[in-house]
């Protein structure tokens, strides 16, 4: 991880240095975008709440598991510590789908509903399905969804099943977040899957692409991949974009300017 985060720091560029108008207005108006909406409020609060739970539930591991933790009992206040994406990341999810304002959304790994109603509530008028693996998990997630009326679906089970029965009931795919599973292969393979339902438009955005060497090399490949026609590197999230429009394939690995502040435009 730190090796990776290394590399990514030598090699990101700030605002300053990026000449694409669209990477740009993405930078500022997402990525460094500061706003607090009034919709990330009852989110915090239940988060918090979430914190609090010493509950324990069984755990079904479909994926590549917890670094920290492999037991098959977890207390609900150590899953939203250890598995939910931060509040800044979940809020950036927000104001990604708020810029897109995709139709459809797809999100892998729903783990308690955190993200999945970030996602939500950036443009609810989309229709969202959200996968998870873990019976006990997707039971709180699908109660966390009712106390905050978000209308997501929940489809249970292997990603290796559910994934295909998502596509077909959004028959395309606008905008997804593919946050579990963190291994090279299955990665690849749900990308591929996606691929043929997606347009110009469609954003993909992938979840920790440096959590091991396996993520690294997947997101190597995803940039490399034909219908790729520009990424972005934020180091916790990727993204990529497939407009034709970008007629040369880019890659973006970028920073916000504060983290290397002598890139503020002033020296060339
Ligand atoms: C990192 S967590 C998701 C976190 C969530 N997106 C958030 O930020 O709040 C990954 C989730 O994916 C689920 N998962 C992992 N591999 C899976 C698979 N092959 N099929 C179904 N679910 C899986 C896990 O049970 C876990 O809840």
């Amino acid at each position: 991880m730190i090796k990776h985060f290394l590399k990514y720091y030598l090699r990101a560029v700030t605002k300053y240095r990026v000449h694409s108008p669209f990477v740009y207005n993405l930078l500022v108006n997402v990525i460094e975008d500061k706003r607090y909406y009034y919709a990330f409020d009852p989110l915090k609060t239940l988060r918090a709440r979430l914190l609090q739970k010493n509950e324990r539930i069984e755990v079904l591991d479909l994926g590549a598991g917890s670094r920290k933790n492999s037991e098959k009992e977890r207390k609900i206040s150590e899953i939203a510590k250890t598995s939910i994406s931060p509040e800044w990341q979940c809020q950036m999810l927000f104001k990604l789908v708020d810029y897109f304002k995709p139709s459809t959304v797809l999100e892998m790994g729903s783990s308690l509903g955190i993200s999945s109603m970030y996602l939500h509530f950036g443009n609810p008028k989309a229709k969202m399905i959200s996968l998870e693996g873990s019976p006990e998990i997707a039971k709180l997630a699908r109660e966390n969804f009712k106390l905050l009326s978000a209308d997501i679906e929940i489809i249970e089970g292997n990603f290796s099943e559910t994934l295909q029965v998502a596509l077909d009931k959004l028959q395309k795919i606008d905008l997804a977040f593919i946050d579990g599973h963190h291994a090279e292969l299955p990665t690849l393979k749900y990308f591929e899957q996606i691929l043929p339902y997606c347009n110009e438009e469609s954003v993909l955005i992938f979840d920790d692409i440096y959590w091991s060497d396996e993520m690294a090399a997947a997101w190597e490949k995803i940039k490399l991949n034909s219908a790729v026609t520009l990424s972005v590197d934020l180091f916790y999230f990727g993204i990529v974009f497939l407009k034709k429009d970008f007629k040369e394939k880019q890659h973006f690995t970028l920073i916000s300017y504060p983290y290397k502040l002598w890139q503020i435009g002033l020296f060339k």
